[in-house]
């Protein structure tokens, strides 16, 4: 287990991909191997959903806790029925608008698939990706294919060839590369199989497109700011940290002015702290930071959360590699894709939400 591999990164065309490239990736996964594949969402770590030896290997190279079930990807409708049953008519529906691409379903789990997957519950989430590589991928092989994102566990998804070496080279047998991934957030997840559709968690799909389909789909985020107007709600090990970078995530939110007010103020406190300070902001605003001794990396223009949410974890890797001790970013509006970047960057703090209100800029 802890031999090193060679690992393959096989440059692909992510529109057009080449078949021979497909069919060496294939083999290795029919094989009982390990590959990382672009999706449209993030990098995905692959192997033979039928066969309970190779998803127990995602879990040993990803350090993926046990507890933690696994999406399985499926190229066609017709495949739906070989992994889950009982299916229900919201869930043809919701495939039907959604699919292929960043919505996955929770449904009842068919016992041809290992209990391992889904980490021994008696569901299974689904997905049909719409990238041609994944598609591509999932053709050739004709199984399905379980994957989660292919990073290690808690640090943010992979959105490059890159990031997935940087956590899993020497570990896995091939990376397909096609380039950066459009979305950059993982597929919205819904359960429908409680007796109201509910949104695990949010991301690729708007929670507000999924209620065209299902109006009365439920949300609860699992996570809210502790203490409003408490400079850092710190609270270890109430939050499982996850999508993190390895430096610590500060989330400012609050009007904007104040905001960034009071990010510049923390920058420089941090800075004559002797503190290497990232900050991850929209384009826009990067100007307002000129003069600290920080790193600032833009996210894309603030008018587009689709710049916003592809650029999200690959700042975070970015700043990380330039050795940041501390980052620090605003929260976005929570409507369409914001909600999803809210809930991973909320996620990324551990807690560490800074409510700022408007006295405090006074
Ligand atoms: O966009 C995505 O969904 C990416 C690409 C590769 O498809 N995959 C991904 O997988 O994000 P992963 O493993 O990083 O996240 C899977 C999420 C986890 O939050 C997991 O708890 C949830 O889906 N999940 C998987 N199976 C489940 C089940 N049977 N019941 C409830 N939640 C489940
Ligand atoms: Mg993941």
């Amino acid at each position: 287990m802890d031999d090193v591999i060679d690992t393959q990164v096989l440059r692909i065309n992510p529109a057009d991909p080449d078949p021979q490239l497909i069919r060496i990736a294939a083999e290795h996964v029919v094989r009982g191997r390990l590959v990382a594949f672009p999706t449209e969402t993030v990098y995905g770590l692959g192997a033979n959903a039928f066969d309970a030896d190779a998803i127990r290997l995602i879990f040993s190279t990803k350090n993926r806790p046990a507890s933690d079930p696994i999406i399985v990807h499926i190229a066609a409708l017709a495949q739906l029925a070989e992994v889950a049953r009982a299916i229900p008519d919201t869930a043809r529906l919701l495939a039907q608008r959604f699919w292929p691409g960043p919505l996955t379903l929770v449904l009842q789990r068919h016992h041809q698939v290992p209990a391992i997957v889904s980490a021994g519950l008696a569901t299974i989430a689904v997905r049909m990706p719409s990238h041609p590589v994944a598609l591509a991928l999932l053709r050739e092989v004709g199984v399905p294919i379980a994957a989660p994102s292919a990073n290690t566990f808690a640090r943010p998804s992979p959105t490059t060839a890159r990031h997935v070496l940087e956590d899993l080279q020497g570990r896995i047998d091939i990376v397909l590369d096609a380039g950066p991934t459009t979305i950059g957030l993982e597929s919205t997840v819904i359960d429908l199989t409680q007796e109201v559709p509910t949104v695990l968690r949010p991301g690729g799909i708007a929670l507000e497109a999924v209620r065209e389909i299902i109006p009365a789909v439920r949300y609860k985020p699992s996570h809210t700011p502790l203490e409003p107007t408490s400079p850092a709600s710190v609270s270890p090990g109430m939050l499982a940290k996850h999508y993190a970078p390895r430096a610590e995530l500060l989330l400012f939110t609050g009007s904007l002015e104040p905001v960034l007010v009071r990010m510049r103020e923390t920058a420089e406190r941090l800075v004559t702290e002797h503190k290497k300070v990232g900050i991850l902001a929209p384009e826009e605003e990067c100007a307002y930071f000129a003069g600290i001794p920080a790193l600032v990396v833009s996210l894309g223009s603030r008018t587009d959360l689709g710049q916003i949410g592809r650029h999200l974890f690959a700042g975070m890797r970015e700043l990380d590699q330039s050795g940041m001790d501390t980052i620090l970013v605003r929260g976005f509006d929570q409507q369409g894709l914001g909600l999803a970047i809210w809930d991973r960057l909320f996620r990324a703090t551990e807690g560490r939400v800074i409510e700022v209100d408007q006295h405090s800029a006074d």
